[in-house]
């Protein structure tokens, strides 16, 4: 498995789409619903096994000058607990540290947080609720340990 940065227009459909299928088909949700206004400034990485198709993809924002967000973590069916997330995970937090970020936040859904907790963060408190289903905590990690 190979850490990518999405670039081409090709890249950022399959990117996108991977997001769409993982995050938003399952509740139904339409194409388009899984894009917001950050994606443009933000950092995307991809995992990938061979060219340039997606398995697990993976988005990094700054919400001020320490504070770093990751968002829209996404692991293809039948490529899940292979590695490939803290794989994404690990490059969004060297990305973040290079930038100069102390710490990342992020709201984990509820199925993901001892994925989180095997990497690192800690939660912080319960937060939304998406879709009416799915329960969402805020976690944390500092960086300088990393
Ligand atoms: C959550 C997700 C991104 C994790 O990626 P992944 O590639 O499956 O995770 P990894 O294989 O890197 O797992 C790393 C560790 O966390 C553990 N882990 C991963 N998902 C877990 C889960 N649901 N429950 C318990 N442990 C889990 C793994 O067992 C592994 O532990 P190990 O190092 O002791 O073997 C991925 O499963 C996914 O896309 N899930 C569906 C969408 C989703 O919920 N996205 C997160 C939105 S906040």
């Amino acid at each position: 498995m190979k850490i990518l940065i999405p670039s081409s227009k090709e890249d950022f459909q399959r990117y996108y789409e991977l997001r769409w299928k993982i995050l938003r088909r399952p509740w139904n949700q339409p194409l388009g619903s899984e894009r917001n206004e950050l994606d443009d400034t933000s950092y995307h990485v991809m995992v990938c096994e061979k060219d340039r198709i997606p398995l697990g993809i993976g988005r990094l924002h700054f919400n001020n000058t320490r504070e770093a967000q990751i968002r829209y973590m996404a692991v293809d069916d039948g490529y899940q607990q292979k590695g490939a997330g803290s794989i994404i995970v690990n490059a969004l937090e060297k990305y973040a540290k290079e930038k100069g970020a102390h710490y990342i936040i992020l709201n984990a859904r509820e199925n993901a947080v001892p994925f989180y907790i095997k990497n690192g963060y800690e939660v912080i408190e319960k937060s939304y609720l998406l879709f009416d289903d799915i329960q969402h905590y805020k976690m944390k990690k500092l960086l300088k340990d990393i």
